[in-house]
């Protein structure tokens, strides 16, 4: 599965990529609007960090404007992957977008008819947002396995991308569906580290290590040292 960021924070996305199990960046014209900076520099400097997969946002509402957009944004740099809503001009500019090899991620997706819609049009990723999807007293999750099944149905080539993830549940959930993708807001990302027993375990290796009295680096070196002569 492949981790996406979903953020426009840089030190969030500097902070993912040092770990190195970052894939790509999700952007949107809420987050970009939140770090009150520049549009195209952060969507340039988020590339240059990420290395991968990064979507930006067209806000034009007719498919003229959104690919006029469009095409302005993706010679900001070769990692833009250009983000579309699920409307009517957003499939027609989709479908002109991946007819030129454009990546595009169809995003705003609530239904498997509208995820079908968008595989037809050739995006490159189909984004359902499950915790909005929750939010309004259905299962996010559910969609997203019959978004998964219905296009292995039919062999479509689109990437599952889960977006909306509030909780690390629904990323575990993610992954046994199979979704392609998943974009994490920087601090379930985080969380995805955490265990309990992996702290206590790691503090008792410690506490035990402090009796051996000698630091790694000064045994090793003392080894190697003696062995290479
Ligand atoms: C996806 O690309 C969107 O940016 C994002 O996942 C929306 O999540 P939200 O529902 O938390 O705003």
């Amino acid at each position: 599965m492949q981790f996406f960021i979903d953020t426009a924070n840089l030190d969030e996305i500097r902070e993912a990529a040092s770990w190195g199990i970052l894939d790509g960046c999700t952007t949107n014209p809420s987050l970009i609007a939140r770090e009150g900076r520049d549009f195209a520099e952060t969507i340039y400097e988020i590339c240059e960090i990420v290395q991968g997969p990064v979507s930006a946002e067209v806000v034009a509402q007719d498919s003229e404007g959104m690919l006029r957009e469009a095409r302005l944004l993706r010679q900001i740099h070769e990692h833009v992957v250009i983000k579309v809503p699920l409307i009517p001009e957003g499939i027609k500019t989709c479908k002109v977008l991946a007819s030129e090899g454009t990546p595009v991620n169809v995003t705003l997706c609530f239904s498997v008819n509208q995820a079908v819609i968008a595989a037809k049009a050739g995006a490159t990723y189909i984004s359902p947002f499950i915790g909005r999807i929750d939010d309004t007293g259905h299962d996010g999750l559910a969609l997203l396995q019959d978004i998964v099944s219905v296009y292995d149905n039919y062999f479509f080539d689109t990437k599952v991308l889960a977006a909306s993830i509030r909780h690390s549940q629904h990323m575990l959930e993610a992954m046994r569906i199979g979704s392609h993708v998943a974009t994490l807001p920087f601090k379930i990302m985080k969380q995805m580290f955490g265990h309990p027993l992996t702290d206590k375990g790691n503090a008792g290796f410690l506490a035990d290590w402090e009796t051996v009295g000698e630091d790694v680096e000064t045994t090793a070196r003392r080894f190697l040292d003696r062995r290479n002569g």
